[in-house]
């Protein structure tokens, strides 16, 4: 029998409204990722997409863009009888979703898409708009009785990245987002967690002899999780400078990602058990306080400089940046944990714009064993998923002397630059939604534990207990990230 590690709870037809159906999103991952699920017969049978934008635009256009979007962007080719089925269920509606007016005709319009494609009333409300719209649309929906209602037909709302700016915004938007929906509705994007090998890592864990019984401070020295990247902020100036490394990528992937690395076995696979496990990690980091953040904490932001042969601006010439920003481009924390089957062991974690490499990857360092070179267990998210796993053996010949070697497990061994992760983790959480599976979508109480951690982070740095120093584009980061393992005796594993 094949165990899974999800339950499809509830697959049935609905129509999937985009709320910024015009928008870099919409096109670069929704739609491929829709079609993408399309080939592989996923969708149910009664389904629609139903593209909300402020801009004029027809069926026949809205379609024509989506074809371009998806010969650009999906992974899977067009196949035109596909593409046919797929297409004729695109529909446009022009709304200025900030106007409580327009919403009674939106809701006339998804009810006449209900009795032309069988999607039974249900729908996905996906926000993919700009954060700021978040609640006014929820309130929007509440006004014209569009959602919060019984649990058939039902609704969903799906949230992207970022949710909230801060604690306090974060809080703000819950409350209204889940008096709204209820949270049983709610479905906040974090979409590492749909990654491939982030989705093994409780496979590995738990249904693994090999691996479980390590699984502590008995046998782990270390755990090291690395998020880097090459590229900088991207015309994304205004957000950045209000969230930095911490809250971009920290507070989100990097916790959600530890948290499934330390987690308790779950009483049961199912979202909730999953979930709860994941927030008890998230509730045991240790605060850092201002006498231990300068110590654990290292914040970098990348000056101007080369880079693959390029001139690469640093962050402070970047648009819609102060030319005196203390925004963090780059963050290496050192994070324990107060319970008992991690204390003692640190798990580092680093993450930044304009590094050496792409890549995300999880280091386990074993206890040394006596031999020079510990045993590793790793896990490689990105660019390339594989894990391998280095141990010590005999070197062939006569002398008996002991060497590290590698075994691997490739799942995806050719690094296509063209391609990245995201429209398959897409394709995954899009799916989840459709079912009605909340395991791979963060919970509040977990979403207000790491933001809480964050802050105070922040608030200290706001103190100055904790500096932020510039890098070099194309490097590991600030100086002073490597001295965080090296002053345990221990360094980062670029592998
Ligand atoms: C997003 C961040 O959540 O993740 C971006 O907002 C970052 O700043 C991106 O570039 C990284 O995602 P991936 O899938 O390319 O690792």
């Amino acid at each position: 029998m094949n165990t899974v590690i999800m339950n499809n709870v509830n697959t049935s037809s609905c129509v999937f409204v985009i709320f910024g159906g015009t928008g870099d999103l919409a096109h670069r991952k929704l739609i491929p990722a829709l079609y993408n699920l399309k080939y592989q017969d996923l969708l149910p049978s009664g389904f629609a997409i139903a593209a909300v934008g402020r801009k004029d635009k027809t069926d026949e256009e809205y379609r024509n863009e989506a074809y371009n979007s998806v010969k650009k962007y999906a992974r899977f080719e067009i196949s035109e009888d596909l593409w046919n089925d797929f297409c004729r269920r695109i529909f446009y509606k022009k709304l200025d979703f900030t106007r409580a007016e327009g919403y009674f005709g939106l809701n006339e319009f998804l009810s006449g898409i209900d009795s032309e494609l069988q999607t039974e009333g249900n729908r996905v409300y996906y926000l993919a708009t700009a954060p700021g719209n978040f609640e006014i649309i929820a309130d929007n929906l509440h006004a014209a009785n569009m959602a919060g209602n019984a649990l058939k037909p039902w609704q969903r709302v799906v949230i992207e990245k970022p949710f909230g700016s801060s604690l306090a915004s974060a809080r703000q938007l819950n409350r209204k987002i889940s008096d709204v929906f209820g949270e049983e509705n709610v479905y906040r994007i974090d979409h590492y967690l749909g990654k491939e090998m982030v989705q093994s890592i409780m496979g590995l864990r738990f249904f693994n002899t090999l691996f479980e019984p390590l699984w502590s401070n008995k046998y782990i020295d270390n755990i090291q999780i690395s998020s880097c990247e090459t590229i900088g902020i991207e015309n994304r100036g205004e957000y950045y400078e209000k969230t930095g490394a911490l809250g971009d990528m920290v507070q989100n992937h990097m916790l959600q990602i530890l948290a499934l690395l330390a987690m308790e076995p779950p009483t049961s696979f199912n979202a909730e058990a999953i979930r709860d496990e994941k927030v008890k990690v998230l509730a045991s980091i240790k605060e850092f306080t201002s006498g231990s953040v300068a110590r654990n904490v290292v914040l970098g932001q990348y000056a101007e400089g080369e880079a693959g042969g390029r001139k690469i601006a640093g962050y402070r010439q970047e648009r819609r940046v102060s030319p005196d920003s203390q925004t963090e481009t780059f963050a290496a924390l050192k994070i324990e944990l107060d319970n008992p089957r991690w204390k003692g062991v640190p798990f580092y974690i680093r993450t930044g714009k304009r590094l050496a490499a792409k890549k995300t990857d999880i280091v386990i360092e074993l206890k040394p064993s006596g031999a020079q070179v510990p045993n590793l267990i790793v896990i490689k998210i990105q660019p390339k998923e594989e894990l391998f796993i280095r141990f010590n053996t005999k070197k062939p010949g006569i002398h008996g002397k002991i060497c590290p070697v590698k075994m691997t497990y490739c799942q995806k061994c050719e690094i296509c630059e063209a391609e990245n992760n995201s429209p398959e983790a897409y394709e995954k959480l899009i799916i989840d939604v459709i079912n009605g599976d909340q395991f791979l979508f963060t919970r509040w109480d977990g979403v207000e534990k790491s933001w809480s951690f964050i802050e105070k982070i922040k608030a200290l740095k706001e103190e100055g207990k904790c500096s932020l120093s510039f890098y070099r584009p194309g490097t590991w980061g600030p100086e002073a990230a490597e001295h965080l393992p090296e002053r345990d005796g221990r360094h980062w594993w670029n592998l």
